[in-house]
This record gives structure tokens, sequence and C-alpha cells, in this order.
């Protein structure tokens, strides 16, 4: 499903390198739950960036899905990250502008789906996610972990196969952080998606089929569940 073959990513700040990722190789199957594990700098959000097509590796493979994503144009990446991938992000990035059912719509919009196709869908992942009763909700009316389960229905609306998640829970408190770890369990076994996740949580290890240890930009170990 996902590839990474002995990626490096080294930003360039003037005169300094920074070696976010060095040497990883990394193969996710179809339908896994990999938890990703390091502290703070290790280089998780810049291994999911990769993975999203957000970013390029410096050298190195990354394979979704049988293409090759460091070789793809810039258009076709992101045409590819719309359809196949969803993220979900630490600070839940929800439009302030939009309501909850307007930014679970917004990828379907880019997707170019005809409106009447767009509000079924809609319905169905703010379903998935125990939120219908909020459709008509500003984000700045929701908590912390409501906004988070918004960010999971925008995620998902689209069906992509990979679902990428960067410290989903490290702004919610443990009650909500439970809730958005349990709703990414349950639509990993009941949707089969391949789930990466970055966290620092012991919670969200214990869900996790595979973790994978990082230290400067390195895979330091490998636990099987
Ligand atoms: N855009 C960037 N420019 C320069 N350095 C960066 C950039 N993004 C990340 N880094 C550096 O790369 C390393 C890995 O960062 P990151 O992937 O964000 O780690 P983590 O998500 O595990 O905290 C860190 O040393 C960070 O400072
Ligand atoms: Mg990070």
């Amino acid at each position: 499903m996902i590839r990474l073959q002995q990626v490096a990513k080294i930003y360039s700040l003037g005169a300094v390198e920074v070696r976010a990722l060095d040497g990883v190789t990394l193969p996710i199957g179809p339908g896994e739950f990999v938890a990703l594990v390091g502290p703070s700098g290790c280089g998780k959000t810049t291994l999911l960036n990769l993975m999203a097509g957000i970013d390029r590796p410096t050298s190195g493979e990354v394979w979704l899905e049988g293409e090759r994503l460091d070789r793809l144009s810039d258009d076709s990446l992101t045409c590819l990250r719309r359809s196949k991938v969803g993220i979900v992000y630490q600070f839940f990035n929800l439009l302030p502008t939009l309501t909850a059912k307007e930014n679970v719509a917004l990828p379907l919009l880019l997707n170019g789906l005809q409106r009447s196709d767009i509000e079924g869908r809609v319905e169905r992942g703010l379903q998935r996610v125990g939120l219908m009763h909020r459709a008509e909700h500003w984000p700045h009316e929701l908590s912390g972990g409501e906004q988070q389960r918004v960010a999971i229905a925008r995620a998902i609306v689209a069906e992509p196969r990979v679902v990428l998640a960067d410290e989903p829970t490290g702004n919610l408190d443990s009650v909500a952080g439970e809730a958005v770890l349990d709703l990414l369990a349950r639509l990993h076994r009941e949707q089969g998606q391949t789930i990466v996740l970055a966290t620092h949580s012991q919670e969200a290890m214990k869900r996790a089929g595979r973790i994978v240890y990082l230290r400067d930009g390195r895979i330091e170990g490998l636990e099987e569940r």
C-alpha cells in the first residue's frame, strides 16, 4: 500500500543542513494500522508528509498504491492526494468560515462531484463520526474533540484507502482523545482502511498493529502486536 525505500529528507537552512529523515525503509501493507512513535523532531511529520505527497524526499523512493510519488508532477500529486489519502492534523485545521457540513464537503467539491452526490456523502460522513446533529455548527461552536471528529469525517468522506493522522489526540483531553482513537480504530476495523498515526500516546499505540520507533530520522525499532 505504502512503501518507503531508503528515504532521506534534508532541509537546508542557510549553511545548516537538517537531516529530518535519514535512510528510512518501511513497507506498510493494505489494512495495516501503524503507529509512528518518537520524540519531538524525530521526523514523524516529515514522514507523513512524504506519504501524503505533500512533500518530496531529497533521495529515495516513496510508493503509494503502486505509484511512485517522488516522480509525479505537482498536479498529479495533488490529484492523487485528493482521491487516495485522508489527513488528520493535531490542530484540526477546519476552515473557520465554513460550517461542519461545509468543511466535510470540501474534498468532494475539490474532486468535482456534483452537489446532488455531495449531500448524501457528507451526511454519511458526519453520521459515521456521530456528529450529524452538529452539521450546521461553526468550528468555534464545537469542542476540540468534536472538531477533530469533523476533521476525521472530512478525511474519510472521499473514501480514501489511506488515512494519515499527525498526533490527532495531541491537543485533546484524555476523554476526547479516547473517542477519536476509538473512531479511528472502528474505521480501520469496519472499512479496512490503512492507518498511519504519529503519536506520543500510549492509548494510541495500544490500538496499532505495528509500532515504528523513530529517532533522529531513523527507524530505531519495530514492534509487532
Ligand atoms: N520545513 C522545515 N524546514 C527546516 N527544518 C524542518 C522543516 N520541517 C521539519 N524540520 C526539521 O526536521 C526535523 C524533523 O521534524 P518533524 O518531522 O516535524 O518531527 P516530528 O513530527 O517527529 O516532531 C526537525 O529537526 C525539524 O526541526
Ligand atoms: Mg510532528
